[in-house]
């Protein structure tokens, strides 16, 4: 039996964004609770939580001030396992985000930290004389921070922080620390959740010298990490963030002993080159130079997440391609990277958002959604920082959206022309077959019915044009064919002689054989049936 994580399709979730049941202006867990038959129709199988720890929100709850709370808005522990054993009865498993590298300034470790030197807390945390220490290192969020060090008036010395400066990093160094965040993992796992995704895992430990990135420590660390989840809570999972190229990632599975799951982050800025430019080239490269990863790992593979479209693994002429072609606008622009959704990326072109969806489902790994993207939601980008695409889920046509009635919502709800609430909600489209949401719909249910996706080797049909990606999924699980047309000319693909295929998204269609034609922008899913 293969672990469930290998073949399951993934729906990130942004709690505060979700569904507000007390009308404060945030989501909650209540309210997520009343959400979860659209999630079980949906046909997801994990939903992934974004963090709901208490926090001062300056980074959305990355900056978490106490690890073994609820936020308050977002409500008490026992709403928390209440949505748990929920989702469990209804079979949808549950992962939250944990963040390892860094807590908030306002955390009390923290606070305890800076008021002298001799405080006991002090090495919870790195500090310096100088900010001269561990220059090599890449300072990740280039429009804010001038430097990873920033200086602590209290005490004259200098904390180290690889993101935001109110977000100090903890010393991983400090035995105490590590087993703080043991004991940490422990009290969640106790609460019967299936995993976590490990948020900012490459940066846990510094070393002159280095770029602090992926360093021997870390990984002996996170190791200790899953040896302790093993031990005591078996078969649940951890997957990792490592926005790292693909053999700076492998270490991050091990043989089978680290993380059972990465985000596979290099392959998708390459999905969205290969659509701009009809030419598949860069996903070929970057497919063929993955490793082989361990039987019991996988890949999650995603289109968009809660971050900008980062484009940190493209080189830098690529990602003057990109900002050009996705945001020629500047104001999409953030560090390196975009911050818009799949829809507008797309020009809100449904065939060429089906398409993508569509590469996302049939390469290997495993698919993440991210919230709203289902329905094709759009982006505010009047608001700052990423806050743009974390914008209030559109549940329904009302000003509210179905999300909260709270006159002071945490963020404006979308309401444009073309984007808004009025166009864009669950409702309308659960009510048209035709929708988008109908299609995604109906690519988990395909999906699932064909698990040779999830990590069968991929032989790309080098033969046809390179504005095309075709490629096979074969394995002793089954067989799979699909085509893609990245370009707005028809494709013609010959099909192997003497076999007959079944489109596997259209069963009905009848069956398949000789030559067939794409349309624009047009994509199939090919079982052979003889
Ligand atoms: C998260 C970001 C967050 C950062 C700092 C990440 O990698 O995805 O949203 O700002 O960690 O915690």
């Amino acid at each position: 039996m293969q672990p469930w994580y290998i073949n399951a399709v993934f729906y990130q979730l942004y709690l505060r964004a979700f569904n507000d049941s007390d009308n404060d202006g945030h989501g909650d867990f209540t309210g997520l609770r009343q959400r979860l038959d659209y999630l079980e129709w949906l046909g997801v199988d994990c939903v992934w939580i974004m963090p709901m720890y208490r926090s001062p929100l300056r980074d959305d709850g990355y900056d978490i001030s106490s690890f073994y709370g609820i936020h308050p808005t977002y409500g008490v522990l026992e709403d928390f396992q209440m949505t748990v054993e929920e989702m469990h009865r209804r079979g949808l498993r549950v992962i939250v985000d944990m963040v390892v590298n860094h807590t908030s300034d306002q955390h009390p470790w923290f606070q305890e930290a800076r008021r002298s030197k001799d405080s006991p807390m002090r090495d919870f945390y790195v500090w310096s004389d100088t900010d001269e220490k561990y220059r090599e290192a890449r300072i990740i969020f280039l429009d804010t921070e001038p430097s990873n060090w920033t200086f602590d008036p209290l005490t004259g010395q200098y904390y180290w922080h690889r993101f935001f400066s109110h977000q100090p990093d903890l010393n991983y160094d400090n035995p105490k620390v590590r087993q703080a965040m043991l004991d940490i993992f422990k009290f969640w796992l106790e609460m019967g959740i299936d995993g976590f995704r490990v948020d900012a895992v490459p940066y846990l430990y510094e070393r002159e010298g280095t770029d602090c990135e992926n360093l021997p420590e870390t990984h002996e660390f996170l190791k200790e990490l899953r040896r302790f989840v093993d031990e005591h809570y078996p078969g649940r999972l951890l997957l990792a963030e490592a926005n790292q190229w693909p053999h700076d990632l492998l270490p991050y599975f091990g043989n089978g002993d680290e993380f059972q799951m990465c985000f596979h982050f290099p392959v998708m800025p390459r999905l969205y080159m290969a659509l701009a430019r009809q030419d598949r080239s860069s996903v070929v490269q970057i497919m063929a130079d993955t490793p082989p990863i361990p039987e019991s790992c996988q890949w999650a593979t995603f289109l968009r997440n809660h971050d900008e479209l980062t484009l940190e693994m493209v080189t830098p002429e690529d990602r003057e391609y990109m900002w050009d072609t996705y945001a020629a606008d500047r104001r999409y622009r953030i560090n390196l990277g975009i911050r818009r959704r799949l829809a507008p990326l797309m020009d809100n072109d449904r065939r060429k958002i089906e398409l993508m969806n569509s590469l996302l489902f049939t390469l290997p790994g495993a698919p993440v959604l991210y919230y709203g993207d289902e329905i094709g939601m759009g982006d505010d980008v009047t608001l700052p920082d990423r806050n743009g695409v974390r914008t209030p889920m559109q549940w329904i046509d009302d000003p509210s959206a179905g999300f909260s009635t709270s006159a002071s919502p945490y963020s404006p709800i979308i309401s444009d022309a073309v984007y808004g609430y009025h166009q864009v909600n669950v409702q309308s489209q659960q009510l048209d077959p035709n929708s988008l949401l109908h299609t995604i719909h109906r690519m988990i249910a395909t999906r699932k019915t064909l698990p040779v996706l999830a990590k069968a080797p991929l032989d790309w049909l080098h033969e046809l044009p390179l504005s095309s990606m075709c490629f096979w999924r074969r394995s002793s699980e089954g067989a799979v064919l699909a085509l893609h047309n990245l370009s707005e000319e028809p494709l013609a693909v010959r099909l192997p002689d003497g076999t007959t295929f079944t489109d596997a998204l259209n069963p009905d269609g009848g069956p398949c054989q000789g030559e067939i034609t794409l349309g624009a922008y047009g994509y199939r899913w090919l079982v052979p049936s003889s």
